[in-house]
């Protein structure tokens, strides 16, 4: 049997087009290897949205090709794929194969292409495109992601997305209770719904907040994620369902990007910071404890020392508990590309540092005084060391527990017992075991 080798980059939707990759590869005979020794093919899921994810994989096809042998194929996928298309093929002499994110049901007709010799790429954006007849190849486990949205119609000034990714469109939601239903058979209870912009999931008169009632209401549906929504879609439809729906947790992750007004508007984000925090203060009035993660660019261009520090103020002011912290990094043929004040490389990393610092001691403080909480927790899998559990409560902190290997997939509640600042031990709270 023909064997595969996949590596996944980027965010959750590349891991879910990774699964539905192997999915589509299966349906021809191809069986997944964990190393690229000896794999037939060897596919590299990229992500484009920074400079610095393309290097990585530059630099990684770069120490995969020593696994090719005659008639084995190196392909590129995913976003960076989309981006460069044919380029890449030029460029490095390894690459068989370029496939964007639409393309993915072609792949054993291109495959059998390259393995006769040629050098193919489908850069192709098919719209309609939503995988529905593949069959993932998932890892089993009790969390598992489904995909609700492609391709994003927002036009942040500083995103590659909608050229990698296409044009937005929404999954029919018969079809996401469908598969959330198959996945409840698995041994699923955690369901994370992806999109670009997530909670702008619309089927005719439908939103996202009758999205979330009906993934809600299917049995054996313990806790409901997505990721990432849109500050300004969380319309008060939307939280009044992440409210009043019990398997939704108590936490999102809210791209802020920028605290200044000016910067926000040069990105073409559709809202102002005032605008930002009153969608935080009706998700923390609607849903008590809920906890905020997000992401923050610095150095975009035209950014000022002044304007960073309204950033800086913000992760105060909002209260996050956790940020993502990124350097604006420039993509080709992006409108922010054309805004002429460059901020010095010096200027970014030494802003980025005191985000990153400012956000870690924010995360910790907020941490600090949680140690002592009881928490409903899901035990994922094995912790990398040791023999601990890794679990995960609903407002989406870490903690490490002393239970069982056969754990995983139980719900627990523990007593947070120590954090590192960022995550969490916790010990069994006894006597209140709570039977799935
Ligand atoms: N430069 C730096 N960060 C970026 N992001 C998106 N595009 C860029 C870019 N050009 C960040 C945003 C987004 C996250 C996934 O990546 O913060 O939310």
């Amino acid at each position: 049997m023909p064997r595969i080798y996949l590596e996944t980059y980027g965010c959750q939707m590349n891991v879910a087009d990774s699964e539905l990759m192997l999915g589509v590869l299966a349906a021809q005979g191809y069986v997944q290897s964990g190393v690229p020794e000896g794999a037939d093919v060897i596919l590299l899921n990229t992500c484009a949205v920074r400079d610095n994810a393309e290097q990585r994989v530059v630099g990684r096809m770069g120490e995969l090709q020593r696994h090719k042998f005659p008639g084995s194929i190196m392909g590129v996928v995913g976003c960076m794929a989309q981006r460069l298309g044919p380029i890449l093929l030029e460029q490095v002499p390894a690459v068989d194969l370029v496939v964007g994110p639409d393309g993915y049901r072609n792949l054993p007709e291109l495959l059998r292409h390259a393995q006769g010799g040629e050098r193919v790429s489908d850069v192709e954006y098919r719209s309609w495109e939503h995988y529905e007849d593949v069959p993932q190849v998932r890892e089993s486990g009790p969390t598992a992601f489904v995909t609700v949205q492609r391709g994003c119609d927002y036009q942040c000034t500083f995103c590659i997305v909608p050229t990698t990714r296409g044009p937005e469109r929404s999954r029919q939601l018969v079809d996401v209770v469908r598969e959330t239903r198959q996945l409840v058979e698995r041994g699923v209870s955690e369901v994370t719904l992806l999109g670009q912009t997530v909670n702008s999931w619309q089927e005719g008169s439908e939103d996202f907040a009758d999205l979330l009632r009906a993934v809600g209401a299917i049995e054996g549906v313990r806790r409901i994620r997505f990721t990432s929504p849109y500050p300004t879609d969380f319309t008060p439809r939307v939280i009044e369902a992440m409210a009043t729906t019990a398997a939704v947790c108590e936490h999102v992750h809210l791209p802020v990007q920028s605290g200044s007004n000016a910067v926000l508007k040069r990105m073409r984000r559709r809202y102002t910071r005032e605008r930002y925090l009153e969608v935080v203060a009706a998700l923390r009035q609607a849903i008590p404890g809920i906890t905020l993660s997000t992401d923050i660019i610095v150095g975009f261009p035209g950014e000022t020392e002044e304007q960073f520090r309204e950033t800086l103020g913000m992760v105060m002011e909002a209260g996050f508990d956790d940020a993502y912290t990124f350097k604006y990094s420039v993509r080709e043929g992006t409108p922010a590309e054309r805004i002429a004040e460059h901020v010095p490389d010096e200027v970014a990393s030494e802003r980025l540092q005191r985000l990153i610092d400012a956000a870690r001691l924010q995360t910790r403080q907020r941490n600090a005084v949680r140690v002592g909480q009881v928490h409903e927790v899901l035990v994922e899998r094995p912790a990398k060391r040791g023999h601990l559990m890794l679990a995960r409560t609903r407002q989406n902190f870490l903690v490490l527990v002393d239970v069982p290997r056969d754990s995983v997939g139980a719900y627990r509640r523990v007593r947070l017992t120590g954090t590192t600042g960022s995550t969490f031990t916790g010990a069994l709270e006894h006597g209140s075991l709570v039977v799935i």
